[in-house]
């Protein structure tokens, strides 16, 4: 047996890359201060890893070889749908077999939740859901609020991976659920769970076996405070599909986006609303956000916006009043703060409204963020109407982008956000004057088009 030698090593915890010795700057991705130190036991390693434990009872078939193209088979490469048509549009039409994909997200927001829902709703397809986190009781009791049985999901709480690797390569499941990676523990290296090095070797190993196996694998990762998945960023270079699952806990909503994605694009989004029964897509995100707007109340304007691929109308709330304290407050829900700032400032000294004295708090309603630039007219217009106390009517949408200057810059994609405007009911909707728009006729709503600041309050009050 090979002598079992125990040493030390830095790992940059920004790409994975070890050093025998602690310095300050990563010489591969040069990033500061991102080495770890951390145990490794060599020889056993070197030993082990050489031959898996469970490579030892595959049968010789699912060796990989060497091919020409030609001899590539297509069907290897079949997408398999979901029945979670969010899902599905988010994956760019299912998940592909041998996938490897990476969900990750904050704690509580539903991670676990989702991926049960996967295993029990899609009965046809044999999942094998391997939790290192909770009990099968707690499991269970998930599983009995969402509702659904699937005679085709199985359990197993493991974070051996050689373990883990043994039983799936028995049970032959389509889909194995890791939950979460940063749990699990590799025999043949001696690092704590959720270390640099182990969770890199955990994620190789159940890349080998989705690659060799043809097995769908995700692998859930807990987000650190940085909104970046934990564990070295080499992780995400290795998977295929980085999905992220996003959202204030506190709310409701929850959003699923694709940060990376080899089968598909990466403008999609899912939404998704989380109820006493689970998660459920949302087809139709713009009634929701809608619904509840006050029409006769100041401060409230319809944002036509675009997320990815997909139009939303959120509504935008502002309340300004007179600053109790010496300086006054600021404060975004939902909407970059830097951003709200920037166009207090155009509104200032662009247009000369007096808003330096003044709080201005703003809200997206439903806790969704959004970072479309095209937001800006909504919220400008909201400000103002808190401003004047000049309520608008709830049948006008905005959309555009505010420069320095306080001119009104094209958005992107603007026919679809005339539809999805068009399509709730509104009756008008304000653009910029740079947007050219083939046939306005063809839609039923009214298009202003304005091209500065100034130009958007005299048309509205
Ligand atoms: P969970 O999936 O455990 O989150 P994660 O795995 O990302 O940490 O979800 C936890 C939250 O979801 C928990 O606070 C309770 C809530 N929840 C519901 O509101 N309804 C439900 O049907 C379920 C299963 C969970
Ligand atoms: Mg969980």
């Amino acid at each position: 047996m090979a002598k079992v030698k125990t040493k030390s090593a830095f790992f940059c915890s920004s790409c994975g890359n070890e050093f025998p010795k602690w310095q300050g700057q990563c010489n591969f991705c040069k990033e500061w201060n991102t080495l770890v130190e951390e145990t490794v036991v060599t020889g056993k390693a070197t030993k082990a890893s050489s031959v898996p434990q469970w490579v030892k009872s595959t049968d010789s078939s699912v060796q990989n070889k060497p091919k020409q193209i030609k001899d590539i088979e297509m069907n290897s490469e079949r997408r398999i749908q979901l029945n979670d048509f969010e899902m599905n549009r988010v994956l760019g039409g299912g998940l592909v077999s041998g996938a490897m994909v990476l969900f990750g997200g904050e704690p509580g927001i539903g991670k676990s939740t989702l991926m049960l829902q996967l295993a029990l709703n899609n009965p046809e397809l044999s999942t094998l859901y391997v939790s290192g986190e909770e009990s099968e009781k707690q499991i269970k009791l998930r599983a009995d609020r969402i509702g659904n049985t699937s005679d085709n999901c199985l359990i197993y709480t493991e974070i051996d991976t050689q373990r883990i690797l043994k039983q799936a390569n028995k049970v032959k499941p389509h889909i194995l659920i890791i939950d979460s990676i940063q749990t699990l523990q590799s025999p043949l290296i001696d690092a704590m769970p959720g270390s640099i090095s182990q969770v890199k070797e955990c994620t190789s190993e159940m890349m080998r076996f989705a690659k060799e196996t043809g097995t769908i694998v995700v692998l859930i990762g807990h987000l650190t405070k940085d909104g970046s998945i934990a564990g070295p960023k080499v992780l995400e270079h290795m998977v295929d599909v980085v999905l992220n699952f996003e959202g204030d806990n506190r709310y409701v909503y929850r959003i699923l986006r694709t940060q990376k994605n080899r089968f598909g694009s990466t403008n999609e989004i899912g939404i998704y609303e989380m109820n006493t029964v689970g998660l459920e897509p949302v087809s139709n995100p713009s009634n929701l956000l809608l619904n509840k707007m006050a029409s006769e109340l100041s401060g409230s304007a319809i944002a036509s916006a675009v997320e990815g691929a997909r139009p939303l109308l959120i509504e935008v709330q502002a309340l300004v009043s007179s600053a109790v304290y010496g300086t006054p407050q600021r404060s975004a829900t939902g909407f970059d703060s830097r951003r709200l700032n920037m166009l207090l400032a155009v509104l200032e000294k662009r247009c000369g409204f007096r808003l330096g004295a003044k709080d201005v708090f703003l809200n997206l309603t439903g806790g969704i963020k959004m970072d479309d630039p095209s937001m800006d007219l909504a919220v400008v217009a909201a400000i103002l109407s808190s401003n004047e106390d000049a309520p608008l009517t709830n049948k006008i949408a905005f959309c555009g982008e505010i420069g320095l200057n306080g001119e009104i810059r094209p958005s992107r994609r603007v026919d679809q956000r005339i539809m999805e405007a068009e399509k709730l009911g509104l009756e008008q909707i304000f653009l910029s004057s740079y947007n050219k728009i083939e046939n306005p006729e063809q839609y039923g709503l009214n298009i202003v088009k304005v091209s500065s600041v100034l130009e958007l309050y005299h048309a509205l009050f």
